[in-house]
């Protein structure tokens, strides 16, 4: 009897979520004759039953489109925003889940995804997830696609403002994505010669950022570029941050606490903070760019595209061979079946230690430290 595989793509939309849903389409229904049904908007359209046919026609031409043709969605099967109100509609997705007759789900997201997958697997769901998001920040997994191609884009970012930055002798803060790690500022940062590279890893000390610029003025470039992650908190910052947490924890034990997590507005207070500070401190004009959405638009890169395609037919493999509740994590040239308990919840932070973050302090990057 051929397997019938439902999938959906859920958080942030990401560059190479296409060539991933067609990875696992071709492979599904080319090489182990299954059929395949595409559920729209994350879990939101498997909760509400909202399909679209996934079959051959579908999944040609889309291997280089951006975003997903399926939609996607933030909403958590636990925590679906319903008439107003969150409410917990595991139940229904896994009613809608039997009701399709499905004998497999693909997930394709990045942090939160794997967790809300973890869940549905709880509940007796035939899950498998495949690791998505420009912020690489999916633990066990040499990569996540999406963050090949916004690395690109904010590279080629970085390269142009250095035009600015030289013909009015100021200094550009330009904010990159990655929520709550800093592998996309690190890796464009260090690709597009920044001066500084702050990250939310190395909480970072702003006399440090103007005594490094003072500097590069002194020796006859009165310009500089920084890169600072769009959660990069400064060491104060970070103080207040652990104590609210402290505090927060604390709370815990009487109620649930809501640590607020900093929306895209309090990011863009920070680093327009962070300009003004250098400003003053340095004697230099400040300009800030907010990359923003930018960075997850248009065409994959191939690295992407290759990624995506590779984890995609893994997918489509393990499903023939009736393994379920993993991740496909990229390892190496191949990819390799991560339990969800091991992946879900954790953060793939930048150590401190990490080789790209001596090599960015080897060619005299200021770390903000
Ligand atoms: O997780 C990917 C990401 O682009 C983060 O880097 C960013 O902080 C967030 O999504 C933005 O979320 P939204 O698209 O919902 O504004």
């Amino acid at each position: 009897m051929a397997k019938y595989i439902g999938i959906l793509t859920s958080g942030g939309d990401s560059p190479g979520l296409n060539a991933a849903i067609r990875g696992v389409g071709k492979a599904a229904l080319n090489q182990y004759g299954m059929q395949i049904v595409g559920f729209r908007d994350g879990f939101r359209g498997l909760m509400e039953n909202r399909t679209m046919r996934l079959d051959a026609g579908e999944l040609s031409d889309i291997l280089t489109r951006g975003g997903t043709i399926l939609g996607t969605s933030r909403d958590k099967p636990h925590r679906m925003p319903v008439g107003g109100k969150l409410l917990d509609m595991t139940d229904v997705i896994a009613g809608n889940y039997h009701d399709n007759h499905l004998d497999a789900l693909v997930c394709l997201g990045g942090g939160g995804t794997q967790k809300n997958a973890l869940r549905l697997k709880e509940k007796g769901l035939n899950v498998i997830t495949l690791p998505k998001t420009i912020d690489n920040d999916v633990a066990l997994t040499d990569a996540t696609f999406g963050f090949d191609t916004a690395l690109g884009i904010a590279t080629d970012a970085i390269d142009r403002l250095h035009s600015t930055a030289h013909s009015h002798h100021r200094i550009i803060v330009v904010e990159i994505m990655g929520h709550r790690a800093g592998w996309l500022a690190l890796g464009a940062g260090i690709a597009g010669g920044a001066d500084v590279i702050l990250i939310p890893e190395i909480p970072y000390a702003v006399e440090s950022v103007a005594v490094a610029i003072r500097e590069r003025s002194r020796r006859g470039k009165p310009f500089s570029i920084v890169a600072v992650a769009e959660g990069a908190v400064s060491v104060q910052e970070h103080e207040e941050q652990q104590a609210k947490k402290k505090a927060g924890a604390k709370q815990k034990e009487g109620k649930k606490a809501e640590v607020e997590d900093a929306p895209e507005t309090q990011y863009a207070e920070r680093t327009v903070r962070l300009a003004k500070q250098l400003e003053q401190l340095t004697g230099l004009e400040a300009r800030i760019t907010i990359l923003g959405h930018l960075q997850r638009g248009g065409i994959p890169s191939a690295a992407d595209r290759l990624l995506a395609t590779r984890l995609g037919t893994a997918c489509a493999e393990l499903i023939d061979q009736g393994r379920y509740g993993v991740m496909v994590a990229a390892r190496g040239d191949g990819t390799k079946a991560v339990k969800l308990e091991d992946v879900a919840g954790k953060v793939k932070t930048v150590p401190p230690d990490h080789p790209w973050i001596l090599s960015a302090r080897h060619v005299g990057t200021n770390m903000g430290d």
